[in-house]
C-alpha cells in the first residue's frame, strides 16, 4: 500500500470535493469517481506487459494480470471478416510471421491517412482464420534476445472477445478505438462493434471495468452515442484533421472542449511539463493518464533493464525516475510496458 503522506492526502480531498460537485451537475461513470479519489495512480499495462512479452498476447496479458494490473490495455483492428482483434498497428507484418504465410497477399492502404499510402499485410485484408494462423510472439524473441522465452514462439493474435474471457474478474479493459475514419470509410463501424461485444459480455451493468480511449475525437463521439455509460479518455494530440497543433499543448481550453464529451485525457507524457499541467486537466474534472513510462526505449528497439544510460543510470532507474516524477506532478495512472516498475514506484515511493 502507498503510505497516506500529506500530498496525497490533500490530493484524495481534493478530487472527492470536485467529485461531488461534478456529481450534482452532470452525468460522471463510477469508474471515473473511483479513480480521482483514489490515492494510488492506476497502473494501465499497456499492450499488457509488453516490456516482458510479446504485446498484446495471452502472455503479456496474463503477466500483466500477475504484476498487478489495474487496467490492461487493447488496441483494436478489424479482419475481413470484421471481427475485432487486439493488435497495435493496421499491418501485421512487425508483430507477426504474414510475410512468410501470406506472401502474396500485401496490399496498398493508407490507414493513418498520412497521404503516403504505403505496402503491407493489413489486418482488413485477411481473414480472423486467416490471421489465427499467424505466429505473433517470435519477432519478440528476435528483437529482445535478453527477454526472450521459448513459450513466446507461437502465440496468437486474441480477438477482443478472447480476451475478455481472458482477462476476466482479474483487471479493468483499456481499450483503444484505431483508426476509425479509415474502417468506416471501408463500410465499418468499429465503435458500434465495440459497444456491441461489450453490452453482450455485461460490462453495461459495470461500466468502470472499460475505459473507451481514442486520438479520434469523431471516434468517442460516435462511441458515446452508442454506449454512453462508459468512460471515455481523449488521446492528445488528437488525430482528427486539423487538430495535431492545437491539441499538442495543454491550454484551459482544450481542457474544457475534452470535458464536453470525454471523462479523461491520455496526453503523450511530453506534453505534461509540470504539476500545472495536470491541474489545468483537473481543472475541468478530467482525469490524466499520459502514455507512455518504458524510458527511452520504443516498443521494438527495447534495451536491457540493468543496462547504463548515458545520464549513468540503468534504464530501470531512468523509468522509476520518470515514474516517479510525473506521479508526484498529480496524474491519476499512466501507460507503462512494465507494470512491475510501475508497482515497484507505488510500493516504495522514496
Ligand atoms: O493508448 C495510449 C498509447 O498506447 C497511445 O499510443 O501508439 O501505443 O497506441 P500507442
Ligand atoms: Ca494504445
Amino acid at each position: 500500500m502507498l503510505p497516506m503522506t500529506t500530498h496525497y492526502t490533500h490530493r484524495a480531498a481534493a478530487c472527492m470535493l470536485a467529485v461531488a460537485l461534478v456529481l450534482s451537475i452532470s452525468f460522471l461513470p463510477r469508474a471515473v469517481c473511483d479513480d480521482r479519489s483514489s490515492k494510488t495512480p492506476l497502473l494501465i499495462a499497456h499492450r499488457g506487459a509488453s516490456g516482458y512479452a510479446p504485446e498484446h498476447t495471452f502472455a503479456s496479458y496474463e503477466l500483466a494480470i500477475e504484476q498487478g494490473a489495474d487496467f490492461i490495455e487493447q488496441d483494436l483492428q478489424l479482419t475481413k471478416d470484421g471481427a475485432l482483434i487486439c493488435l497495435h498497428d493496421p499491418d501485421l507484418e512487425r508483430t507477426t510471421n504474414v510475410s512468410e504465410i501470406f506472401p502474396n497477399r500485401a496490399t496498398v492502404r493508407d490507414p493513418e491517412a498520412t497521404g503516403k499510402p504505403r505496402r503491407g499485410w493489413y489486418t482488413i485484408d485477411l481473414t480472423l482464420d486467416e490471421i489465427k494462423k499467424l505466429d505473433a510472439g517470435s519477432w519478440f524473441n528476435r528483437a529482445n534476445p535478453f527477454a526472450a522465452k521459448q513459450s513466446y514462439a507461437g502465440l496468437r493474435v486474441p480477438t477482443l472477445d478472447e480476451t475478455i474471457k481472458l482477462v476476466g474478474d482479474r483487471a479493468g479493459l483499456y481499450i483503444e478505438l484505431k483508426h476509425f475514419p479509415f474502417y468506416k470509410s471501408l463500410g465499418f463501424d468499429v465503435a458500434q462493434k465495440l459497444a456491441a461485444i461489450l453490452n453482450h459480455h455485461g460490462f453495461d451493468k459495470r461500466p468502470n471495468r472499460i475505459f473507451i480511449q481514442s486520438f479520434s475525437k469523431e471516434s468517442l463521439l460516435r462511441f458515446r452515442d452508442l454506449a454512453p455509460m462508459y468512460p471515455r479518455v481523449q488521446l492528445l494530440p488528437m488525430e482528427d484533421p486539423g487538430r495535431a497543433k492545437d491539441s499538442a499543448t495543454i491550454t484551459a481550453e482544450l481542457a474544457t472542449e475534452i470535458s464536453g464529451y470525454a471523462q479523461g485525457a491520455g496526453p503523450t507524457k511530453t506534453m505534461i511539463k509540470s504539476a500545472a499541467d495536470v491541474e489545468t486537466l483537473h481543472g475541468a474534472r478530467l482525469v490524466i493518464h499520459p502514455y507512455t513510462f518504458r524510458g527511452s526505449t520504443t516498443a521494438v528497439n527495447r534495451r536491457p533493464l540493468e543496462e547504463k544510460q548515458p545520464n549513468g543510470a540503468t534504464l530501470l532507474q531512468n523509468i522509476k525516475d520518470d515514474i516517479k516524477r510525473y506521479i508526484d506532478f498529480g496524474i491519476d495512472g499512466g501507460f507503462t510496458d512494465y507494470p512491475a516498475i510501475w508497482k515497484d514506484v507505488i510500493r516504495n515511493p522514496k
